[in-house]
């Protein structure tokens, strides 16, 4: 039986006390992923998508909403206070054609909630998607300077191989049951 990874839903608190929520990515999240787009930074755009992006297109926010959360999982992060709710952060994870096992993620925080520790949740509940789906391995594409991934990869505790190639690191990270 599939896990029901639809209705994902968890409460972290951050190091310094605030609280997000990580939950399954809906359809409904559309406009506020298009508009919270538009508010990167180019330096967070370029680490993402390794290229100068204006806009997500609609086809892209069909793409990255709507999800079967079996071969493609998104989560957003969102920063609670009381009722409302603040868009923090999207991971995903898509599992490789023909590679069932083999997966691949990206993680985006908006740059106002960059350094509070919210990548690094991230990670961990992607990773624990991933290990729902029987995923054993979790490949990221990351660009040579950006540190910041790197340190989250490399302090994540998860074991992982890098290799350096025309300016990018291919990480694959390998998941224990
Ligand atoms: C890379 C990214 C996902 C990390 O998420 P984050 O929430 O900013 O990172 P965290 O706060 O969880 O910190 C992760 C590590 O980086 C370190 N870090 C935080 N800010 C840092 C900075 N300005 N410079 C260097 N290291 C930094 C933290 O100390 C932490 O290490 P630790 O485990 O030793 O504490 C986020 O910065 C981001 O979205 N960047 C732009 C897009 C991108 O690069 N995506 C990754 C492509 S897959």
């Amino acid at each position: 039986m599939l896990p029901d990874l639809a209705s994902y839903c968890h409460r972290e608190t951050l190091p310094d006390g605030q609280v997000i929520e990580l939950r399954a990515i809906r359809p409904g999240d559309r406009n506020k992923l298009r508009d919270e787009f538009l508010k990167l930074s180019k330096a967070t755009v370029r680490d993402r998508f390794f290229s100068i992006k204006l806009e997500l297109t609609p086809t892209e926010l069909s793409y990255f909403t709507e999800v079967d959360f079996d071969h493609h999982v998104a989560l957003v992060a969102e920063l609670v206070s009381g009722t409302s709710r603040q868009p923090a952060a999207v991971g995903r994870l898509v599992r490789k054609p023909g590679q069932p096992d083999h997966s691949e993620i990206a993680i985006t925080v908006t740059d106002s909630m960059q350094g509070y520790g919210i990548g690094k949740i991230m990670l961990s509940h992607l990773a624990e998607c991933a290990r729902q789906l029987g995923v054993r391995h979790m490949d990221a594409s990351v660009m040579a300077g950006n540190t910041r991934m790197m340190k989250l990869i490399r302090n994540s505790g998860l074991a992982y191989k890098s290799h350096l190639q025309d300016g990018i690191n291919n990480i694959s990270i390998s998941l224990s049951a």
